[in-house]
């Protein structure tokens, strides 16, 4: 009953900065007692922070793409923190940062399993690589890093080569992808779950497949959870907000099927902007979320 979080503050997914300032609005709205409430010890292991010399080369930055050789250290350091958060008896819990964190977040928990899986609730997939990516954006990217595909120093990071299998990725509530993520997933085994399935099935039924395809074969299952997978109404706080997304309660009962499961080892909650968040909407939504999964 012990869960242990950690912060990321870390948005080297584009050169538009507030993501990194995500672990201090989760905190702000209560993720801590709220767990604490449920009965849960939470060990708070404060936020991990950059470099201070990126972050004024960050700043110094224009509406370029990133120094690839410079977030690959930090993406090195962080997989290392997340591999050593990752290994006690407590449930590790992450608040980011923006979606880039997971290729060092993943990198770091891989290698506590041989066999883990990935639910990633997100209305993008994040599989384009430097080739694919229309906006040249590392956010849009971590998926496709961890299964080994993008700039060939992100495939270093924690250790060479893949971190999962394509056959132990399940999206949820995929609605826009680029041309290149139709063609990677449409060329490759990855179970994906878009909103019109959700729409049709109902997220209980969605979830109770991802579970049951993914707790079959796998000896951990980490949750990467990307707000902007939520409908728009209840996450203003994100970069790319995306309409037609999940509800709320939706959301929420999708939470309660994975903690009834009892398969969960991991999970992530990323995307959370307090520049762009309005009354903490979008900060409390993911305590709200978390408090169903615990
Ligand atoms: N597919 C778009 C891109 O490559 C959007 C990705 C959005 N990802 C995110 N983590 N917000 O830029
Ligand atoms: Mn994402
Ligand atoms: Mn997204
Ligand atoms: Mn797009």
């Amino acid at each position: 009953n012990d869960i242990s979080v950690l912060g990321i503050k870390v948005d080297l997914g584009i050169y538009k900065r507030g993501a990194n300032n995500g672990p201090d609005a989760i905190r702000k709205a209560g993720l801590i007692r709220g767990l604490e409430c449920k009965g849960y010890n939470v060990y708070d292991e404060g936020d991990w922070d950059s470099d201070v010399e990126l972050v004024d080369y960050l700043n110094d930055f224009n509406n370029v793409s990133l120094d690839i050789r410079i977030v690959t250290k930090e993406f090195e350091r962080l997989a290392n923190k997340v591999k050593n958060f990752c290994t006690t008896d407590k449930f590790p819990l992450i608040i980011g940062g923006d979606h880039s964190i997971s290729i060092a977040t993943i990198a770091g928990i891989s290698l506590n399993y041989n066999n883990l899986g990935i639910i990633w609730f997100d209305a993008h997939a994040d599989l384009n690589t430097p080739d694919t990516s229309l906006s040249g954006n590392i956010y849009g990217m971590p998926l496709a890093v961890n299964l080994g595909y993008g700039y060939p120093r992100f495939l270093e990071v924690g250790y060479s080569g893949p971190k999962v299998k394509h056959k132990n990725i399940v999206l949820v509530g995929t609605r826009e992808l680029d041309p290149g993520e139709i063609k990677f997933i449409d060329n490759h085994d990855i179970k994906v779950f878009s909103m019109k399935e959700i729409n049709r099935k109902g997220i209980e039924n969605v979830m109770i497949d991802v579970l049951d395809y993914l707790g079959k074969k796998c000896d951990g299952i980490h949750l990467s959870f990307d707000m902007d997978v939520l409908d728009p109404n209840y996450v203003p706080g994100v970069r790319t907000p995306c309409s037609d997304g999940v509800s709320l309660s939706d959301g929420i009962i999708a939470m309660k099927t994975i903690r009834e499961s009892k398969l969960l080892s991991s999970a992530e909650f990323v995307e959370v902007n307090p520049k762009l968040d309005v009354n903490q909407q979008t900060a409390r939504n993911v305590v709200k979320l978390v408090e169903n999964l615990f």
